[in-house]
């Protein structure tokens, strides 16, 4: 039974049973109508208590169901039936109540929830709008302002948040369904009137137009490009200006149109592509994860100071070793400022600064971190210092310690050699600003045990980021195929166009950034150095790039020197065209022998996309990426892909595998052999397959 029904004297339990999150199936669906109508007919019950069976209430609609023909009972039908009940319903939280979840609860006379419960509408996140009556009842029950918020933005809010904006009546320690059942049975004793959220007036205040515009602009500005939030927003303006059913009518109306769109798609594709890259065919649940009680970093520069943070910010005691006290003093002080910036954003109390920064602490030399489970290397990008480090963890480090590397390029098994224990050794690639950007990179060695890779999967969740693994090639997956994204952006300018043509190309396509001012964020110099250490193994008549070089040599090092790729006002990080560096862009043009011409916005689109795209299938049939997926999470937490385009891998499939091959053959002919196809992209062009469905 996925609602199961039992009493409890006068209070009949409905539970949901739907494993593993309840999601609201069609059966869950009838089996609430079959269980109220039960409850509502039998004379021996006078209240109904709605809950979850396991650790959560209901995540909401089945997300799998979306795109299939709708099969009745809608959810609609079985929340009408429950706030139609003549007997009291309490709802039951515990976990989440997402989405669905939520709304049934809104459907529900009353709400109690755990403290750890978490409520809200995520809708808009899979690029839909909330359609069973969320829209128009969280206002009704909370008033406009927050609940626009909350829809808009599809966050969910705590338990304690929650009770404060009246969205739960209680919150319980304790045994949840013990206390909804006497919440029910104070209802009843006190004859507390039942509040059916569908026939209160909707209270706007008399500025609720100005309100949604602000709304629809910031919507805009955060969510540049997504259609769903602005969406959202129609259908709250509908549930003030209309009746409640008609609202309802035009919110259904128009996640009719959604659930087809191609951004909704996307949008659950990329859900799902973010929980397949968690699972890996040869690591289950019997793989020991091991216990990560103290860390260790090595390096207090940028990268150093950033990982450090998020160990402290997920509460993980955390040592710093560096060379010199003047450089760890450095670290220590940039550590102190990000947090204090993040104190006056109200981000964080200054309590919660103190605790952490409380658990970031000097190492006494490599000596005094001989304690730590995890020691995370971020030392200068160079194999010779990675394999020094590594011999001195070896000497150091407890035997069952796990040695990562932070390298984004190099090859850890060769890092790993630098040790007697290269099951120990793994890469953990965290991306700039590390305590920012979600994405873990996790690259796994020919040698790397598995428990070594399953703690590294579970420290990624504990420290709040998206862990996706991978194999050991120059540049990784993320690094690999991206360079081949900006090798054409570098291309292009060569060529004849001017950096802010190709940053405005993807800021147009969603992405938060385009490559240069990237590149100027990143160092125009960390760029150089990688080059250099593939100078070696460039081959003579590879068509190179020297422009950013020019850039490196004039000490243009980004933004860090208010002259990168553009120049930028003192304190401001506004990217600004800067007329030197067009010049110095046409005289290599000249050096190069290359006659400037006008480029068109689709060429630079399709340059850099297609080169990371067979770069991708390049990688994927090297098998140094387990899944097309896998990469395009990587873009999504890691470069800023918009995720209402799904990846670069899902963009492919939905441009068509076989159109992509054509371009990357037509761009083979001009420019020659680094366009030369993936045997992948042509396998599945040949065949009429996708990356998705290989
Ligand atoms: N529909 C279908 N499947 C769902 C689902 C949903 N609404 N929510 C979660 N799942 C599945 C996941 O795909 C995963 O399946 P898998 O084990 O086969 O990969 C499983 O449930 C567990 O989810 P996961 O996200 O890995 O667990 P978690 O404990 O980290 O998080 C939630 C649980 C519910 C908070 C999270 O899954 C979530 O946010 N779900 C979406 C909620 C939502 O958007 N609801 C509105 C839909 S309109």
């Amino acid at each position: 039974m996925t609602v199961a029904y039992s009493q409890q004297g006068a209070i009949a339990v409905l539970t949901v049973d739907n494993p593993p999150v309840n999601a609201l199936s069609v059966a869950v669906r009838q089996g609430i109508i079959e269980a109220i109508e039960r409850a509502v007919a039998d004379k021996a019950v006078a209240a109904i208590v709605l809950i979850g069976k396991g650790k959560t209430f209901i995540a909401g609609a089945d997300i799998r169901e979306f795109g299939k023909p709708a099969q009745p009972p809608r959810l609609t039908a079985a929340i009408a039936a429950i706030e139609a009940s003549p007997k009291p319903v309490v709802a039951a939280i515990d976990g989440v109540a997402l989405g669905g979840g939520l709304e049934v609860a809104l459907g529900c006379h009353f709400r109690i929830a755990t403290p750890r419960a978490q409520v809200g509408l995520p809708e808009v996140k899979i690029g839909l709008v909330p359609g069973a009556g969320g829209v128009e009842r969280l206002p009704r029950l909370i008033g406009l302002d927050p609940a626009l918020k909350m829809i808009v933005s599809g966050d969910p809010v705590r338990a304690d948040r929650a009770a404060s904006l009246g969205i739960v009546d209680a919150v319980a320690d304790g045994d949840l369904l013990a206390a909804a059942i006497a919440f029910a049975e104070r209802v009843l004793k006190d004859k507390t009137p039942l509040r059916r959220l569908s026939e209160m007036p909707l209270n706007a205040s008399a500025d609720w137009r100005t309100l949604l515009a602000n709304a629809r602009s910031t919507a805009a500005r955060q969510n540049r490009g997504q259609i769903s939030p602005l969406r959202a927003i129609d259908c709250v303006e509908n549930a003030i200006t209309l009746p409640f059913d008609k609202a309802l009518g035009e919110t259904q109306r128009i996640i009719g149109e959604l659930i087809p769109s191609e951004q909704s798609k996307a949008l659950r594709y990329a859900f799902f592509a973010e929980r397949e890259a968690a699972k890996l065919p040869d690591i289950d649940r019997s793989v020991e994860v091991k216990p990560l009680r103290l860390a260790a970093v090595i390096g207090a520069g940028t990268m150093g100071a950033g990982i450090a943070m998020c160990f402290a910010d997920a509460g993980i005691p955390v040592q710093i070793l560096e060379n010199s006290a003047a450089a760890l003093d450095q670290g220590l002080a940039r550590i102190d400022s990000l947090y204090q910036e993040m104190v006056q954003k109200g981000r964080i109390k200054a309590e919660e600064k103190t605790k952490r920064v409380g658990l970031i602490t000097r190492a006494s030399g490599y000596d005094g971190i001989g304690d730590a489970d995890i020691v995370i290397e971020a030392a200068f990008e160079d194999m010779a210092v990675k394999k020094e480090v590594f011999q001195r963890l070896d000497r150091v480090c407890k035997a069952d310690a796990m040695l990562a590397s932070n390298t984004s390029t190099l090859d850890v098994d060769e890092i790993a050699r630098a040790t007697k224990r290269p099951e120990s050794v793994i890469g953990l690639h965290f991306f700039s600003p590390a305590n920012v950007m979600r994405l873990l990179e996790i690259v796994r060695g020919a040698k790397t045990s598995k428990a070594v890779v399953a703690t590294s999967q579970a420290l990624a969740k504990r420290i709040g980021k998206v862990g996706v693994v991978c194999g050991v090639c120059h540049g990784f997956v993320a690094n690999r195929s991206r360079g081949a994204f900006t090798r054409e952006a570098n291309f292009l300018v060569d060529e004849g166009a001017l950096p802010q043509q190709v940053d405005k190309v993807f800021y147009d396509f969603g992405m938060a950034m385009g490559p240069f001012a990237v590149a100027d964020v990143a160092g125009i110099d960390v760029g150089w150095r990688v080059r250099r250490s593939l100078d070696a193994t460039r081959p003579n008549d590879m068509r190179y790039s020297p422009t950013a070089d020019r850039l490196y040599e004039l000490g243009r090092y980004g933004q860090k020197t208010q002259k990168g790729w553009y120049r930028y006002e003192p304190g401001s990080r506004t990217p600004l065209p800067d007329p030197d560096v067009e010049t110095i862009i046409l005289k290599s043009s000249r050096e190069q022998g290359i006659t400037r011409r006008a480029i068109s916005n689709e060429e630079i689109l399709a340059r850099c996309l297609y080169a990371a795209i067979n770069e991708g299938a390049k990688i994927l049939d090297e098998g140094i990426a387990l899944r097309a997926s896998d990469i395009d999470v990587m873009w999504l937490y890691g470069f800023g892909f918009p995720r209402w385009r799904g990846g670069p891998m899902y963009y492919a499939d939905s441009v068509g595998v076989a159109r992509v091959f054509e371009s990357v053959r037509d761009f083979q002919r001009q420019h020659g052999a680094l366009w030369t196809p993936s045997p992948l992209l042509q396998r599945l062009a040949e065949s009429g397959k996708s990356f998705a469905a290989p």
